[in-house]
């Protein structure tokens, strides 16, 4: 193992049925990087977060998180120890307010306890206040506060998608799972996201495994790329290395011919 390793993935494999979906899969992120996750349609990119996130229990191997072993962990679990995932397709949002959305993500953390609500009012309320202050934040940072007020109802697709990267650090991650963050983003709109991810590296020191078809936005942001075809990894390298790697255009080129 690396001695900054974050997360490591210890030949995972899941099947549905006759499909093997990710097939002996091993590779290791290491912490405060960026690493991307590409490969063809079906390749298992989101498979294999749902392995990570806990979401499937693999058939075979291992997934180690910090040393670790969280495989076979509840979701909600591996969430608390410090992973949170977005997802491909985006969730349904409540129909409420953008503000109203971030700061009901924060829910469920610090100070929502029951108990803790009936003891400590003041603990509440300034948990409450913390909670604004850094909703607001986020939303600045996405460009999103003008819109803090309308229904998420009139938000883009890509606004959407950014709403709900903002939602996943409600949680306080260490490690986040971005699955195809900037689909269906305008051209503005991914570079937001992606100056986020890199000031959110930068100065939180978050690592990030990004899903992302836009090879302009994984070749910008990535510090290691993973090549996956067939469940199979294929390659991983540098974005040099990889956009040099004949194997890698015959692996897009094959699936789109
Ligand atoms: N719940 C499931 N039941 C059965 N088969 C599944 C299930 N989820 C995924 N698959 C299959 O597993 C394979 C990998 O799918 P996966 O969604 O992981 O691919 P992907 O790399 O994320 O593709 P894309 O780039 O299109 O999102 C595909 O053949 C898919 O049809
Ligand atoms: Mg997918």
């Amino acid at each position: 193992m690396k001695v900054n390793s974050m997360l490591k993935a210890d030949s995972v494999v899941k099947n549905f049925g006759g499909l093997r979906a990710v097939d002996r899969c091993s590779f290791e992120v290491e912490k405060g990087s960026i690493v991307g996750l590409i490969g063809p349609n079906g390749a298992g990119k989101t498979t294999l977060f749902n392995v990570i996130t806990g979401l499937y229990k693999p058939d075979a191997g291992r997934v180690i998180f910090k040393g670790e072993e969280i495989s076979g962990l509840q979701p909600d679990e591996i969430c608390h120890r410090g992973i949170t995932r977005t997802f491909q397709v985006s969730r349904e949002l409540k129909i409420m307010t953008v503000l109203e959305n971030m700061l009901l993500a924060f829910k469920g953390q610090k100070g929502e306890n029951i108990f803790r609500a009936v003891l400590k009012p003041t603990y509440v309320l300034e948990q409450e206040k913390e909670n604004l202050g850094r909703s607001v934040e986020i939303l600045k940072t996405l460009n999103l506060y003008g819109l803090r007020n309308e229904s998420v109802a009139i938000l883009s697709g890509g606004q959407r998608k950014m709403l709900e990267l903002g939602q996943a650090l409600a949680t306080g991650p260490e490690m986040l799972l971005l699955d195809e963050p900037t689909a269906g983003a305008t051209f503005g709109e991914t570079g937001t996201v992606v100056n986020f991810i890199k000031w959110l590296r930068q100065k939180q020191g978050l690592t990030f495994l990004i899903v992302e078809h836009k090879m302009e936005v994984i070749m910008n942001i990535c510090d290691r790329i993973i090549v996956v075809n067939y469940g199979r990894k294929l390659m991983e390298g540098t974005p040099e290395e990889v956009r040099a790697n004949k194997e890698v255009r015959e692996a897009y080129l094959g699936r789109e011919g």
